[in-house]
């Protein structure tokens, strides 16, 4: 049974706005937080010997020892002991919620493993713990887990919840914060597929081995449209900005990870009178989002849902000082 003392950790989703798939092969990408949508972990003193973990969306209640090895809750805790340097961890309670959608491109695996670092961390007063970065750091330990090859992105962007530039390169990725001139509105728009990041990953993988000269050129297109994005962004630059996104959507389309939904979608968005529109994460299936002024919110919301979304979410980029 749960005792009195709790902690809790939360993490928001994400969304990626240039990028994704090239970003795992060292060029440029920049991804926002959606913090309207966050998973949640609770941990409390359990007076019953041993780890229980509830996941009540999951409809998930289990002892940690008879989790199978592939558990990713299991995954995290593990993680987070090897960190602490600790030989066991207490006996604990702990239960995860989630509002993000899961394998939909929204950031939902590393989310919630941010969370129950958090939840967990401060539960046992390992402050060494606590830093975004750490989280961030132990985050993708467990992502690398699920994903093979993950950029580091989504750790980062969940982790630190701001919206960055991010580059994945050694020694150490570059994270890097950058102004807002003027607040963006993305509609986020799920086509009801959803998508396996590992096996796309996987497949681009496969693709870029067969044809590195190719798959070199897309990329290196993706990471200039990053850079072009940021500057524009940092200017205020809306037109632009989306005129960016159609741009790295055809280069995702060429990459193979676009889809018959998603690219209605976006073509829907754009037609609507949205300022650009794209596939968001790893593609196939999972979110797209369109930037929209104010003034064109709604008929683009319309446009998408008579396009079949299951879900439309709104999110704003706040500008910077
Ligand atoms: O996890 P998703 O579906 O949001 O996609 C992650 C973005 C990729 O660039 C496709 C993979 C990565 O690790 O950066």
């Amino acid at each position: 049974m749960p005792t009195g003392r709790k902690a809790k950790g939360t993490a928001p989703g994400k969304i990626i706005l240039f990028g994704e798939h090239a970003v795992v092969y060292g060029r440029p990408a920049i991804a926002a937080p959606m913090s309207q949508v966050r998973a949640t972990a609770i941990v409390q003193e359990s007076n019953h010997p041993g780890i229980r973990l509830i996941a009540p969306d999951l409809k998930q209640d289990i002892m940690l020892h008879e989790t199978d090895k592939n558990d990713p809750i299991a995954a995290v805790l593990e993680q987070v002991r090897l960190a602490a340097n600790l030989e066991r961890l207490p006996s604990l309670t702990v239960t995860v919620t989630s509002q993000i959608p899961i394998a939909s491109g929204l950031g939902s695996g590393a989310a919630i493993t941010a969370a129950v670092i958090r939840a967990v961390a401060q539960f046992m007063g390992l402050e060494a713990l606590l830093p975004d970065q750490i989280v961030s750091d132990l985050t993708y330990e467990v992502e690398k887990l699920h994903h093979g090859t993950p950029s580091g992105i989504d750790n980062t962007v969940v982790s630190y919840e701001r919206p960055i530039y991010f580059v994945r390169q050694q020694p150490q990725n570059r994270i890097e914060p950058f102004a807002v001139a003027q607040p963006l509105t993305f509609l986020v728009a799920d086509t009801g597929m959803r998508s396996h990041t590992k096996i796309v990953v996987g497949d681009v993988r496969q693709q870029w081995e067969a044809d590195p000269t190719m798959f070199e050129h897309l990329f290196a297109g993706c990471g200039r449209l990053a850079k072009e994005a940021r500057a524009a962004i940092e200017q205020g630059d809306g037109p632009q900005i989306g005129a960016l996104m159609v741009e790295n959507h055809a280069l995702l389309q060429q990459m193979t990870v676009s889809s018959p939904e998603l690219d209605y979608l976006v073509d829907e968005a754009l037609q609507a009178g949205a300022l650009g529109a794209k596939l968001s994460g790893a593609g196939r299936g999972g979110n797209m989002i369109a930037l929209v002024l104010p003034e064109m919110k709604t008929a683009v919301s319309n446009a998408l849902h008579h396009a079949g979304a299951k879900s439309i979410l709104t999110t704003t980029l706040p500008a910077t000082q």
